[in-house]
């Protein structure tokens, strides 16, 4: 059984003004869920409180194991990770861009190379991997970003508009490489976009924010 995210009553307010209301969701496992809403109404600020980068001013962000909410601790933030709109690449190599996070976790050298080479495959840039990745194109960096996340095998991703300023060759190859991680490796997705269609076709459970409260779509 996987990690669960449910929030509990989550309200955050920046100087003053009330951006997240008394949210409640079950987030269910192994499923994408999108999160839609016009500019300005909250859904990034959600998402970095449901991936533990910032606190809710009330309510809880609770992770649960087998129904046992877990610490929000350490061991916890490496099975989550967000992915933010506009992805800042390292100035060296591609490969070295994706090996990073699993250096930092101690892996060995064989296993990096292994994972990492995995990896540019599934996102499609193994061709650049000597290549300096301030060279990529836009949606190029935005699947090397991906491919930051996707290395570290995260239980539950959360991405930011991860299509925002891309063409639709490379929307279309980020779409599929979102949903292989769902069927791949049962990962839990919570996505924002603007794009309808896009949420129709990559949400298995579409929600709205509006007024500070989350909907169903
Ligand atoms: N750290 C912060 N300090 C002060 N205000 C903030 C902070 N983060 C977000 N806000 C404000 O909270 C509101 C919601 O911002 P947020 O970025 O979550 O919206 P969004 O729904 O993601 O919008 P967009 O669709 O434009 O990305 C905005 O009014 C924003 O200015
Ligand atoms: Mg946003």
């Amino acid at each position: 059984m996987g990690l669960s995210l449910e929030l509990a009553q989550i309200s955050k307010a920046y100087n003053g003004q009330v951006i997240l209301r008394d949210c409640s969701w079950v987030f269910e496992t192994g499923l994408s869920h999108v999160l839609m809403g016009p500019n300005g109404t909250g859904k990034s600020t959600l998402l970095r409180i449901c991936a533990l980068l910032e606190a809710p001013d009330r309510g809880r962000v609770n992770y649960l194991a087998d129904g046992r909410p877990l610490p929000l601790d350490l061991d916890l933030k490496r099975r989550i990770t967000l992915l933010l709109p506009g992805v800042g690449v390292f100035n060296t190599s591609v490969f070295n861009n994706v090996a990073y996070g699993l250096k930092i976790r101690g892996i060995n050298r064989k296993e990096i190379q292994a994972k990492v080479d995995a990896t540019l495959e599934a996102v499609g840039l193994v061709e650049k991997k000597r290549q300096r990745a301030l060279d990529l194109s836009t949606g190029q960096s935005k699947r090397l970003g991906l491919a930051r996340a996707m290395v570290l095998e995260p239980e539950v991703i959360f991405l930011d508009e991860p299509t925002a300023s891309i063409d639709q060759a490379n929307t279309e190859i980020i779409e599929d490489i979102i949903m292989n991680l769902k069927a791949e490796k049962k990962a839990t997705i919570i996505m924002v976009t603007h794009d309808p269609a896009q949420a129709e076709r990559l949400g298995d459970r579409l929600l709205l924010i509006k007024d500070g409260k989350l909907w169903p779509g």
